[in-house]
């Protein structure tokens, strides 16, 4: 069954909607440092307001403990999303209480407002389906109809993203058609050769997407923290880089499979090893099997993928139709150690098919190096959302709005 998209709500001039988006944006000292996420929830936000809607947008941000605190306040949020807007933007300071109450009465057509952090609340993220039901009827107060856009969160089975769409008439908004959408592509018939980019420290976070991929790919390339697990599993010394022990068998499981089944499975061959986990460490570029070669020794810790790996990884992601990326090559945070992840965006700009950049790290590095967004085919703004479409899993989030696969 196909998602319901916003059309299928009607005509919305006057109605109150209320409009679940994934505003978990990157803050440091209460300041945005990525607002890709806001920036996306803009085009459903704007179709409702020149419909003339009374839009009341809801978010988390953070994982608070059900209660707030400060650091996690929507307030900059809202902040951002008036000036993405270029209008005024109400901000209620709690999500069902009396300052939402009358953010949302005070609406005239065409207006919005935010309410406070979701997960203020315990019955947001109870895992007790009555206590969610509970808070979303307390929700849905607010609003005639719902349009659920927070493609970062339709992995979670929460009372804003599931049983609000229960309650009110619900449908997509524009964002979440966009990512199925594209997502879909690279799970149906992708255009071969389809190659998969994995990087981000942990190979943990990442076991359920290699196992579903690894049949579907023809090519998976490691790169990130999580390549020392794959080193060491080939028997490589990795001094004191990350490794995960206990995946050592799990991850040699991984390179026999892909050598049977004739995967291209493309491990670095050389690392950036540096004296210390800090900007300013002494480095060097070891070979892949050496990394204790260095004049660090066992106390080497290996940041970012090498030169070498560099060109392979650009070679291999150029020479494919389709290609998904999630998880950068190195701490790109630290300009030292951001060559990698630069190598690896660069390469996606230039595929000649579908590049999809996936996962909140990934996209807030390809922005932080000064890459545009219209470089890609697409920038997922899912995280976890994205790689469990892409393992095949059951969405709740998506379900609930009617879609199948
Ligand atoms: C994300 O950042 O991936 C989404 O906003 C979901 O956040 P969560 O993992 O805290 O549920």
């Amino acid at each position: 069954m196909a998602l319901r998209t916003l059309d299928s709500l009607g005509p919305l001039s006057g109605t109150r909607v209320i409009v679940r988006a994934d505003f978990n944006v990157p803050l440091k000292d209460g300041v945005i440092t990525d607002d890709g996420r806001i920036r996306a929830a803009l085009p459903t936000i704007n179709d409702l307001i020149n419909q003339g809607a009374r839009v009341v947008v809801i978010s988390h941000l953070g994982r608070p403990d059900g209660a707030p605190e400060a650091k996690y306040s929507l307030a900059p949020v809202a902040q951002r999303l008036s000036e993405l807007l270029g209008k005024p933007v109400a901000f209620a300071s709690d999500t069902v209480g009396e300052s939402a109450a009358d953010a949302v009465a005070a609406l005239e057509e065409g207006d919005v407002a935010v309410l406070e952090n979701l997960r203020f609340n315990p019955g947001e993220t109870s895992k007790d389906a009555a206590e969610r039901r509970e808070f979303a009827e307390k929700l849905a107060e607010f609003g005639e109809a719902f349009v659920s856009d927070g493609f970062g969160v339709v992995h979670r089975k929460q009372a804003s993203v599931y049983e609000l769409a229960e309650i009110l008439p619900s449908a997509a908004g524009q964002l979440i058609a966009t990512e199925v959408d594209v997502l879909d592509k690279l799970t149906e018939k992708p255009e071969r050769p389809y190659a998969v980019v994995l990087g981000g420290s942990k190979v943990s976070d990442k076991l359920g997407v290699i196992e579903h991929l690894l049949p579907r790919v023809d090519k998976l390339l490691i790169g990130g923290g999580m390549m020392f697990t794959f080193l060491a599993a080939q028997g490589h010394p990795v001094a004191s880089s990350l490794l995960e022990k206990d995946l050592l068998d799990t991850v040699k499981g991984y390179l026999a499979a892909a050598e049977e089944k004739g995967i291209d499975l493309i491990l670095p061959v050389d690392a950036v090893v540096a004296a210390a986990f800090a900007a300013d460490a002494d480095h060097v570029v070891a070979p892949a099997d050496a990394l204790e070669d260095t004049p660090f020794g066992a106390d080497g810790i290996g940041l970012d993928i090498g030169p070498e790996t560099q060109k392979i990884f650009a070679d291999a992601i150029a020479d494919s139709r389709t290609v998904f990326w999630n998880g950068p090559m190195g701490v790109f945070e630290m300009p030292a150690f951001e060559a990698g992840t630069r190598a690896v965006a660069k390469a996606l700009t230039e595929v000649p098919g579908l590049s999809v950049v996936g996962g909140g790290d990934s996209a807030a590095a390809v922005r932080q190096l000064g890459f545009d967004d219209d470089e890609f085919g697409h920038i997922s703004t899912g995280g976890g959302a994205s790689l469990e479409f892409l393992e095949g899993k059951a969405l709740p989030g998506l379900e609930v709005l009617g879609w199948e696969r």
